[in-house]
């Protein structure tokens, strides 16, 4: 990162001009920092969003004792659960256990993980008061349990696979903070953004500085590569998603990547506006399923890694029709520098875990240089 420093730079763009603090050991498996940057690898690195997770016998004993936010506050627990899929499996990648909701409890929501139901946020926003009433925290004393957890898991990693970090993008937690929990219509969310535009525009203008330093903030704690999860993108029309939220997720990507790690960022149910995900930013462009790779890699175009693509409920076929899909996403990626494979979302808490390992050895002898 060229940049001279002189005296009208901030503390802050002094520390990006000079690289994180932290001094990285560098991984002994590097394919998936390479691909991320577009390097020769000698084969497909693979790891798979929520790869820690209910579909273990190892966190879903730990869940017994623990409930979600415990083991995401307590970064010995938080470790423990990162550790879960590296130690069971040949993955290229860790990353970070925590979730996306946090942050906004430390903006000022009350969140609860109800099981069986998903998170819920008692306090929604609906009105401008309540945008106005929010906090931007730092996140490195609000959401500290996580940059510990951060440290704390490079010590255990020791240079195994690189550790990604991660946040929701502006959009995913507004969803939630306004919906106050999941939703197939968006129909608050969307009210909003129409009725009382103003009070969209400064909500979404504090998501993008949390959403920004806090990726910046993980990377500073060490991790490796940054995901920004815009998981419901898909819901808005390509205009609206132009106007209300490429110009955050822009501005929060371009923090994270002010740290000088490259940054993964992904949607679902965003065929329809590829070109807009690039344009707000990315080294790494994360589709789902419902896009056939080759066509969305002809339109991102060479200059961008792509990561997916495979539909999590793949992993429920048998072997021989799991493959399948597995050497059809291989030859859509072609052998182009950039792939990383990963499910098109999350794995499913009912995924069988012996087809997991045997995904993760089929990616690399597949795709084996
Ligand atoms: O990938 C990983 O292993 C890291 C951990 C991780 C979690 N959540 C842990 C978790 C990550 C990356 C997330 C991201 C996340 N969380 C997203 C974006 C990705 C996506 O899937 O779209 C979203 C939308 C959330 C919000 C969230 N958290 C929901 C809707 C739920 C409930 C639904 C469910 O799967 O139960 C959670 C809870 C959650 N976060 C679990 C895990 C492992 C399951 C909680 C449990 O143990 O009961």
């Amino acid at each position: 990162m060229g940049i001279t420093i002189t005296a009208e730079h901030s503390a802050a763009e002094v520390r990006a001009a000079q690289g994180p603090k932290i001094a990285r050991k560098a991984s002994m498996n590097d394919r998936f920092l390479r691909a991320c940057r577009r390097e020769t690898v000698d084969c497909t690195p693979v790891w798979l969003m929520r790869q820690a997770g209910r579909y273990m016998v190892e966190y879903r004993k730990l869940r017994e004792k623990y409930t979600i936010l415990e083991i995401i506050k307590t970064p010995e627990l938080a470790v423990e659960v990162t550790m879960q899929p590296i130690n069971a499996f040949d993955l290229d990648a860790a990353i970070i256990f925590a979730d996306i909701l946090p942050p906004l409890e430390a903006m000022g929501l009350s969140l609860e993980f109800i099981r069986g139901e998903g998170p819920v946020i008692h306090n929604p926003l609906r009105i401008a008061a309540d945008v106005d009433a929010l906090k931007v925290p730092d996140p490195r004393e609000s959401l500290s349990f996580t940059m510990e957890a951060i440290r704390q898991t490079q010590r255990e990693l020791d240079g195994r696979v690189p550790l990604i970090g991660f946040s929701g993008a502006p959009f995913t937690l507004a969803s939630y903070a306004i919906e106050g929990g999941a939703t197939r219509s968006f129909v608050l969310t969307k009210s909003l953004i129409y009725n009382q535009p103003e009070a969209w525009h400064d909500l979404m203008d504090k998501l993008a500085t949390m959403v920004g330093d806090y990726l910046k903030a993980q990377a500073e704690a060490g991790a490796q590569v940054l995901q920004l999860f815009d998981s419901w993108a898909g819901a808005l029309s390509p205009a609206d998603y132009r106007r209300y939220v490429l110009p955050y997720s822009q501005r929060a990507l371009q923090v994270a990547q002010s740290s000088g790690v490259p940054v993964i960022h992904f949607g679902t149910g965003t065929s329809g506006m590829l070109e807009l995900i690039k344009e707000a930013g990315g080294d790494v462009i994360g589709v789902d399923w419902r896009v056939n790779l080759a066509d969305a890699w002809d339109r991102l175009g060479e200059d961008v890694a792509i990561q997916g693509n495979l539909d999590p409920v793949a992993l429920f076929a048998p072997i021989p029709e799991l493959e399948r899909h597995v050497t059809n996403i291989l030859a859509q990626a072609g052998g182009r520098p950039g792939h990383i494979f990963n499910l098109g979302h999350g794995i499913l808490p009912q995924t069988p875990v012996e087809h997991v390992a045997a995904l993760v050895a089929m990616v690399h002898e597949l795709s084996r240089r």
